[in-house]
């Protein structure tokens, strides 16, 4: 076994595990909700995760994404040498679209778009860290992206 598989093995085992304790605090093992919509199954965000994520974002990400993960100005027009800018993380861009499994890796690995300037961030970020960037990038989802993703993330679990 490679040591990048042995990583992304763990990666994968670090995000069960926190899935696994959200789940739990979320509280799904009572049976007296009366009703339980698929919006009510997404467990509120972890406050000590976004206190921690927060920081790391702000030193690691923002200088591409933005302070408030509001991306680069005409993130969808390429540039002119044909690489892409930073997208926004916040609900006008697509993050939201991917599951945490799908973000960790991306992260960690960076994008493998030839015209992409998305750095691997595996050197300088345990697990635990991206999570928490995670975590607090999600605080700018509104309960629709946050609720889809949810779905996702569950769905590539
Ligand atoms: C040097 C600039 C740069 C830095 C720093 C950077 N990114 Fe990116 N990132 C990009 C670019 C450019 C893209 C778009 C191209 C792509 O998706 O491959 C991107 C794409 C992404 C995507 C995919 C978004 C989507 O809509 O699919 C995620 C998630 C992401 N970055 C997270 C992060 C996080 C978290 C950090 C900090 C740990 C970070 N990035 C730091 C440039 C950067």
């Amino acid at each position: 076994m490679s040591i990048n598989r042995g990583i992304s093995a763990l990666r994968i085992v670090l995000a069960f595990a926190i899935v696994a304790l959200l789940v739990t605090s979320s509280g799904c093992g009572t049976t007296s909700t009366a009703s339980v919509t698929a919006r009510g199954s997404v467990p509120p965000l972890v406050d000590a995760l976004v206190a921690a994520g927060r920081p790391l974002y702000d030193a690691n990400c923002a200088s591409c994404h933005g302070l408030d993960g509001e991306g680069e100005p005409d993130w969808k027009t390429p540039r002119a040498d044909g690489s892409y800018r930073p997208p926004p993380h916040d609900a006008s861009g697509h993050t939201w679209h991917h599951s945490d499994r799908v973000l960790i890796e991306l992260i960690a690995e960076g994008s493998d778009f030839a015209q992409s300037r998305m750095p691997a961030f595996d050197s300088i970020l345990d697990d635990g860290q991206i999570i928490a960037i995670l975590e607090y990038i999600k605080t700018w989802w509104g309960p629709e992206e946050r609720d889809f993703q949810w779905g996702v993330s569950q769905q590539d679990a």
